[in-house]
């Protein structure tokens, strides 16, 4: 029995999420497994009758399910910052989500910007680190609103953080098996203190992994060879910040933010699932948002649980509606809607064998 908690969240992020529940139930029917789910409303709406974003005890209730579930933090009445740290960043960090791990795979018959790229050039998988850097939020000002301002906000690296995430990727490589190549992307030639670091780590731990093939790459030269070659990766490790500007990249390649799921994995604790699209308040109720990521997250969630079985299901629900061409669009307002693509995948899962 899996306790799942869920979080649907903002804007379009309880609609995704209702169809990706929906797939569970098919899943967990023909893989014979169980669950229970409880919901939790933290969100903008109730930030703004409550003024409250996570109420006290929320991440200690958290700690005790086997799997989180979320949809989408983000409220247009809501300045930006409050929800994603008190919330979305709040749980990554509390529970100690080390690791934000998100594959870029182009499924077969999905549109890629990527001239003359098909799947067997885009399925790689980033290891971003997500608890540390920029995003810890030490920093302030001095003099604000002056014309003698000073803002300052501090990337930290610590040899903990940097290490079991750099350790986490290798393992992940070597487990993935697929061309056991793991790339490091960092900027060490500026950062020659953060990412300094990073660089002796990952030459040091990659002592231990003689049988993967180590590189590494400029943040900067990544975006050029995300979008000119793509198949030159199969595992990249890389810090908060930077993971996630390229993971924003890699997503386009894939075909857009309707496709690319999310973990935020705490290998020793409780993970959390999500898709990596926000809340798109304009396309809110609307029934118009392609819920596959946050389907793919299911899976992902299914996988981390143990329950391969299910997860395959899904999955492979996803690449038949896919390769036979009954889901040709994955932006919002495509020519189906939010329950239809829901309902489509809910009958692929119960129709396979
Ligand atoms: C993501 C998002 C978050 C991040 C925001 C909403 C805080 O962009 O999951 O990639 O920056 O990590
Ligand atoms: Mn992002």
């Amino acid at each position: 029995m899996f306790d799942i908690a869920v979080l649907p969240g903002d804007g379009v992020g309880p609609e995704v999420l209702n169809e990706g529940l929906k797939v569970l139930k098919a899943a967990s029917e023909k893989a014979g497994f169980q669950y229970k789910l409880k919901h939790y409303d933290f969100g903008g709406e109730r930030y703004l009758k409550t003024k409250e974003t996570l109420p006290p005890g929320a991440l200690d209730e958290l700690k005790q399910f086997d799997a989180i579930y979320l949809g989408a933090i983000g409220h247009p009445g809501v300045k930006p910052g409050i929800l994603e740290k008190e919330i979305l960043l709040a749980i990554r960090f509390g529970l100690d989500q080390y690791i934000n791990l998100r594959p870029v795979k182009l499924y077969p018959n999905v549109w890629t910007p990527l001239k003359d790229k098909g799947p067997e050039h885009i399925d790689f998988v980033v290891v971003r680190e997500n608890t540390e850097d920029l995003y810890v939020g030490i920093g302030g000002f001095f003099k604000k609103g002056t014309k003698d301002e000073i803002a300052m906000q501090e990337m930290i690296a610590t040899r903990k953080g940097v290490e079991r995430c750099i350790r986490y990727a290798f393992e992940f490589t070597k487990k993935r098996a697929k061309r056991n190549h793991l790339y490091m992307c960092d900027k060490a030639n500026v950062l020659t203190y953060a990412h300094d670091l990073w660089t002796r780590v990952f030459a040091e731990v990659g002592k231990e992994y003689p049988g993967i093939k180590q590189d590494h790459a400029y943040v900067d030269a990544i975006t050029m060879w995300f979008v000119k070659n793509p198949e030159w990766f199969d595992v990249i490790v890389v810090s908060n910040m930077f993971g996630d500007i390229i993971t924003d990249l890699g997503a386009m390649i894939q075909g857009g933010l309707g496709i690319a799921a999310s973990g935020n994995i705490n290998p020793e604790g409780v993970s959390m699932f999500e898709p990596i699209h926000g809340s798109a308040p304009k396309y809110a109720g609307k029934n118009v948002i392609n819920p596959l990521a946050a389907i793919s997250a299911v899976a992902m969630m299914l996988e981390y649980l143990g329950e391969v079985k299910g997860a395959a299901l899904i999955e492979n629900a996803i690449i038949k509606a896919l390769s036979e061409k009954h889901i040709k669009n994955l932006s919002a307002g495509g020519e189906l809607s939010t329950s239809q693509i829901g309902d489509m995948i809910t009958k692929f899962v119960k129709e396979s064998k």
